[in-house]
């Protein structure tokens, strides 16, 4: 049997799979994903991946529909090839902050995690999910890196810094990263009012005088650190203004809101394939070395 390894960087994680491929010293495995007229997707592996430990590289970010579905052909393709083992490795996992039904909307969290448990493959690797409590979702066993000491390695850092959390979920994320960097904490209290917009109403702790390095998870339409820097800004935090997350989807208005605000840096990873724009100082430290040693760790030649 060959148990060698065989790493697919998928469609929405091209660059982010060839890195790690770079990393690991192995060629990304050829394939093939066709989209026929009526929009539907095909996976043709262009080499065997019979006998193989196989890593599927697929970020679930926007368009998640698409991505996820793509996931799925990919683990389908390699597991009727006849894989000895398939791994997703999913570096954001979409679909995830929809994690609590309210009224009579649908649990999506719970929805994308049965679906992606239906895909054949035998255990998943996530970076920073939105909530670590995700993986009671999954059936199958997931592995949860962070990428946080890197983050913090790659975030500039003064005297009267304070890390700031801009809400309440970002409470928990910004402790660990102000224990990195020894600097104090305050917390935003936001209330979201829909999709795009946000409430922030109150800040907790002294940000008077201090710099703030705002702390989330991700950064989707921008209106929570928007909220978060016009709040800090109100009591009298100053300039310079650093926002730190791990994934950056920059979707909705975040390309017009977040520029004016006069950011001295975004410091975040390559979990999501963007093009960040011209005018906003947008750093990127990438998560290929920590996604190929947990893909060197998982990799065995026995079974698991
Ligand atoms: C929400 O709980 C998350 O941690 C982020 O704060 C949020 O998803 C960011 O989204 P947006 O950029 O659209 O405000």
């Amino acid at each position: 049997m060959d148990t060698s390894m065989a790493v697919l960087a998928g469609p929405a994680s091209v660059a982010l799979g060839a890195k790690v491929c770079e990393e690991l010293a192995v060629t990304p495995t050829v394939y093939d994903a066709r989209r026929f007229p009526d929009g539907e997707g095909q996976i043709e592996l262009g080499e065997s991946v019979r006998g193989r430990d196989v890593f599927v590289i697929q970020a679930t970010s926007p368009p998640a529909d698409v991505h996820v579905m793509e996931l799925l052909l990919l683990a389908d393709a390699c597991r009727r090839d006849g894989a000895e083992r398939i791994t997703g490795v999913i570096p954001y996992l979409g679909y995830a902050r929809q994690d609590r039904r309210s009224s009579r909307r649908s649990l999506g969290a719970r929805v994308a995690a049965n679906v992606i448990d239906t895909a054949g493959l035998d255990r998943l690797v996530v970076i920073d999910t939105h909530t670590p409590a995700i993986e009671g979702f999954f059936a199958s066993p997931l592995h949860h890196l962070t990428a946080v000491p890197l983050l913090a390695n790659a975030t500039p850092v003064r005297d009267d810094s304070v890390v700031v959390a801009p809400d309440l979920g970002a409470v928990k994320r910004a402790r660990q990263y102000a224990r990195l960097l020894e600097v104090p904490t305050a917390i935003v209290h936001k209330t979201r009012l829909d999709g795009e917009a946000v409430e922030a109403s109150d800040v907790i702790g002294d940000v008077r005088g201090r710099a703030p390095i705002i702390i989330d998870d991700m950064l989707s339409t921008g209106a929570t650190i928007a909220a978060a820097v016009t709040a800090v800004r109100a009591r009298g935090a100053v300039d310079p203004v650093t926002v730190v997350v791990t994934h950056s989807l920059l979707v909705g208005h975040a390309r017009e809101i977040l520029p004016p605000l006069g950011l001295a840096a975004i410091v975040s990873t390559d979990t999501v394939a963007i093009d960040p724009p011209a005018n906003l100082r947008f750093s990127s430290v990438s998560v290929a070395p920590l996604l190929a040693e947990a893909i060197r760790q998982l990799h065995v030649t026995r079974p698991w």
